[in-house]
């Protein structure tokens, strides 16, 4: 006994007249008459059985539900003259059920998965129904041969796969920690790992020359789209290597993933230093598909009279940036006006300044804007060069503290391009290099990427300043991967330690390990990691990252099908020696 010759849409020509067994799912069932057609899917695709009143499970198959399981035993035949359906694969045949070897009956579903509109709460509470949907079958599919593609290509290039802890200490990316407290030694915590950072180093140290890992992090952070509390990395990490010789290897793999998986050539990555993706984008994470940039304007208004400007153009961590839309000024409306200066509003700033350009030769009747009577004639004609400006153009302003300007005017510029359909089609990855080691926040130094990321040689000596030998690679706007490489020498790591406020003692006790690693013969090494799931979800061109994940977190990190985090009852916390504040 068995159950299956071929899938759904692999039935061709080449079967007919012959006797095969098939399974899936119904999709749709008509009863025409007494015979019985059901559309029979599995993931590759449909195929239509027909049900005389002479075959044996023909009193089953009246009463099939959609998304009842079906295995089958039938002779292909052609489809007769005029129900030969081009638009399916297995439109030219059909099956004449002999018999049902095995069924199971669905309950009503209560929607239909193929149906754009359904919403995502409903799919995600009965997410085992969504899955059954093409889209969430390709896309799991799409997931999958990236990742097989990813470990041929390090196969290829002599990378060990080495699985390291879920259990383990905290290390620090940035977010908070999962902690799981520890029933062995109350009072302690283990924490889930944000990244597998130290152990891909210690291997290193430990003379695996080349690792990856599929590995999955957890993050308890701020949920966007392209975010989740649980993720996928392709983890790697490598010895005897320079960061241009890193860089040059992922490159060449992210281009064997594309043509792999999509069948395109990709051109070389361009490269844009740190500094100039927040000059120029206000962010570190660029999207090249957007033509829009800023244009600097603090040379402009520092000596202007227009105070909101001035002010933000001379002060430290401040600026004044301009953005120019070309041919807008007829395509925005005033409502299109208060909509922008509500965006940037809801983000902090004070204010959206803006000038439509109607004749850019004609400073005095052919421009159009609130600030004018606040600007001297030489100022606007300084401003209108700075900026290039042509005759239907629109251009905005932001002034205030780099952060917000960066933020506001980022968002600004990605708002109207998708309102204005400049959006450029395409994978458009750049690399982002020369990062700072630290940024300050409140007051105290923070490291950009992790505090295991070297500074450049020169830099050394004046660390907080310093930049960082870390590179990331963008692709469509979203931070598909980062990396950097690392302190190989005890000291230096130590001194890292020192300016982000981490005492010696606290440095022996949380990374002690690693330190004493880094005294007992360590390599100089670096490495990367890229957010699987993000690749996906760009290159599959989904809008959220729960479309590239079988079973993902809501926006409330929590999982709307099995309701996780459950209740931990009373003797579980008193074995852990815990008391939870809420719901207990
Ligand atoms: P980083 O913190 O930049 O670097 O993470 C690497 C990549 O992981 C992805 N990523 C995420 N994806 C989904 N949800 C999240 N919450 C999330 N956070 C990060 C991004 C990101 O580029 N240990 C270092 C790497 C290294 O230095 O080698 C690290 O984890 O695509
Ligand atoms: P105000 O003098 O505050 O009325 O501002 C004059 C113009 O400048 C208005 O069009 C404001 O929207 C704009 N504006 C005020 N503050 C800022 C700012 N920080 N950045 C950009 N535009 C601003």
């Amino acid at each position: 006994m068995y159950f299956r010759d071929v899938l759904c849409n692999e039935v061709g020509q080449s079967h007919v007249g012959q006797s095969i067994k098939l399974c899936g799912w119904v999709a749709k069932s008509r009863d025409h008459g007494g015979v019985v057609f059901i559309d029979l899917f599995d993931y590759s695709g449909i195929v239509q059985l027909v049900f005389n009143p002479d075959c044996s499970g023909f009193n089953i198959a009246e009463r099939l539900s959609t998304h009842s399981v079906l295995c089958i035993e039938g002779t292909v035949r052609p489809r007769p003259e005029g129900t030969v359906n081009p638009n399916l694969a297995t439109g030219q045949i059909e099956i004449d059920v002999e018999k049902i070897l095995w069924h199971n009956q669905a309950a009503a579903l209560g929607f239909d998965v193929n149906d754009e509109k359904v919403g995502d709460d409903v799919r995600a509470q009965h997410r085992v129904l969504d899955l059954r949907s093409e889209k969430m079958q390709n896309s799991l599919r799409f997931r999958a041969k990236m990742i097989q593609k990813m470990r041929t290509f390090l196969e290829q290039e002599n990378f060990l796969e080495v699985e390291t802890p879920i259990l383990t200490r905290a290390t620090p990316e940035g977010a908070r920690d999962y902690l799981v407290p520890s029933r062995n030694h109350p009072g302690s915590a283990f924490a889930l790992p944000q990244s597998p950072q130290q152990y891909k180093q210690m291997l290193m140290m430990a003379g695996m020359d080349r690792y990856y890992q599929v590995a999955r992090c957890f993050r308890d952070e701020d949920l966007r789209a392209d975010r989740q509390p649980e993720f996928t990395q392709l983890d790697m990490e490598m010895s005897f290597m320079t960061a241009d010789e890193i860089c040059e290897l992922i490159e060449r793999m992210v281009h064997y993933l594309v043509e792999e998986l999509k069948g395109q050539k990709l051109e070389p990555f361009l490269q844009m230093s740190y500094d100039d993706a927040l000059t120029y984008y206000g962010t570190d994470a660029p999207n090249l598909c957007n033509p829009l940039k800023f244009t600097p304007m603090d040379d402009v208004f520092s000596d202007s009279d227009f105070g909101v400007f001035q002010s933000q153009a001379v002060k430290d961590g401040a600026r004044v940036v301009a953005l120019r839309v070309p041919q807008a000024v007829d395509k925005m409306t005033r409502r299109d006006l208060d909509r922008y200066t509500d965006l940037v509003s809801k983000l902090g700033a004070k204010g959206l300044a803006y000038i439509k350009v109607n004749d850019v030769t004609n400073i005095e009747s052919g421009l159009n804007s609130p600030i004018l009577k606040f600007l001297s004639k030489e100022h606007i004609e300084k401003m209108l060069k700075a900026v290039s400006a042509e005759n239907g153009d629109m251009i905005f302003f932001g002034a205030g503290d780099n952060k917000l300007v960066n933020l506001t005017m980022h968002a600004l510029s990605k708002q109207i391009a998708m309102d204005l359909e400049l959006m450029q089609e395409g994978l458009n990855f750049v690399w982002v290099k020369a990062f700072p080691m630290f940024e300050k926040e409140d007051g105290r130094l923070m490291s950009v990427h992790h505090p295991f990321t070297a500074p450049v040689e020169e830099d050394e000596n004046a660390l907080d300043t310093a930049k960082a030998q870390a590179y990331d690679l963008v692709l469509n706007g979203h931070e598909l991967g980062g990396g950097s490489i690392r302190i190989s020498n005890p000291e230096l790591q130590k001194r890292v330690f020192e300016l982000l406020n981490i005492d010696a003692e606290t440095a022996q006790e949380e990374f002690g390990h690693l330190l004493n690693a880094l005294n007992q013969g360590c390599p100089i090494h670096g490495g990367v990691a890229f957010g699987i799931d993000r690749m996906c979800m760009v290159l599959l061109g989904t809008e959220s990252i729960r479309e590239v994940i079988a079973f993902p977190k809501t926006q409330t990190a929590s999982c709307a099908l099995t309701k996780a985090p459950g209740k931990a009852s009373r003797q579980q916390l008193r074995e852990l020696g815990l008391t939870l504040l809420k719901g207990d």
